[in-house]
């Protein structure tokens, strides 16, 4: 099988569960040496690595708390000491929470925590690595489709995910002179933890899919295919977009 990443170094946060375990295989899967972020699964970040390994890929495990400031940054000193003199080749954030509340139950604690992990860690961390970055580099990021169109029930998960779509044009902008491009992916709904308060059910499934172009549920390894994409070298001329990835859904 071919290696389009080997020899490059990889961080995604949020791998220990979900869309960001399976774009971290599937980086590993393509030649890359992965720092597996997790905050709370350590369990699982742990089996990531091992499966990865098992699979002849390399990967670590590294623990943070994006919610809390102090914790990006340790982050950012703890990424830049394992890379020892290397580059980061590709950063994906993609860790992030949904609090799936009306807007008028929405108290500014509820707004803030998401803002918080959602948009402040990005921002701080891309920041923080900026200089790590590999001319050629690649930064992606986790958006949603909430943030184009309207779903009933998560306004505030929505504007987080306006404000990375918004991030990747102008990170785009200002990365592209050293040849570093910026892409995000917007996932519909994806099999993961994060949806099971909708999936879970038969009926979610079905309005789910009543709502798609393709008549089936999204996995997570749907949305790390296109990271492999933006990540590797056949999307050489593609930066500052935002991809859906739903099976069409509210086209
Ligand atoms: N699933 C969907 O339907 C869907 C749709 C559109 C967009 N998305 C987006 O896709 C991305 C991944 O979602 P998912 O469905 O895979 O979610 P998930 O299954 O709930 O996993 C969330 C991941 O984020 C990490 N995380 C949560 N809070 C954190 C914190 N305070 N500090 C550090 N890490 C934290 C978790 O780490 P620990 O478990 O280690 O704490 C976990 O690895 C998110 O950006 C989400 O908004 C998902």
């Amino acid at each position: 099988m071919s290696k389009p990443l080997a020899n490059k170094t990889a961080l995604v946060t949020g791998a220990s569960r979900g869309i960001g375990r399976a774009i971290a295989k599937r980086l590993a899967r393509d030649g890359a040496h992965v720092f597996a972020h997790y905050n709370r699964s350590s369990n699982s970040a742990e089996a990531l690595v091992g499966e990865i390994e098992e699979a002849g890929g390399s990967a670590e495990a590294i623990a943070a708390d994006l919610e809390d400031v102090k914790a990006v940054d340790r982050l950012v000193a703890d990424v830049k000491d394992r890379l020892g003199g290397r580059k980061l080749d590709i950063l994906v954030n993609n860790a992030a929470v949904a609090e799936f509340v009306a807007f008028a139950d929405t108290d500014t604690e509820t707004l803030d925590r998401q803002l918080a992990i959602n948009v402040r860690a990005p921002f701080q961390l891309t920041s923080g690595l900026v200089d790590s970055l590999a001319e050629g580099g690649r930064v992606l990021f986790t958006s949603s489709v909430v943030a184009r169109t309207y779903f009933p029930g998560a306004p505030a998960y929505a504007i987080t995910k306006g404000a990375i779509d918004t991030l990747t044009r102008h990170l785009a902008g200002e990365l592209g002179e050293r040849g570093i491009r910026v892409n995000a992916i917007a996932p519909g709904a994806t099999e993961t933890d994060m949806a099971e308060s909708l999936l879970g059910s038969d009926e979610g499934r079905a309005q789910v899919t009543s709502l798609q172009a393709l008549k089936r549920i999204g996995q997570p390894e749907d949305i790390a295919g296109v990271a492999g994409f933006l990540a590797g070298p056949d999307s050489a001329w593609v930066t500052g977009q935002v991809i859906d990835v739903s099976g069409g859904i509210k086209l």
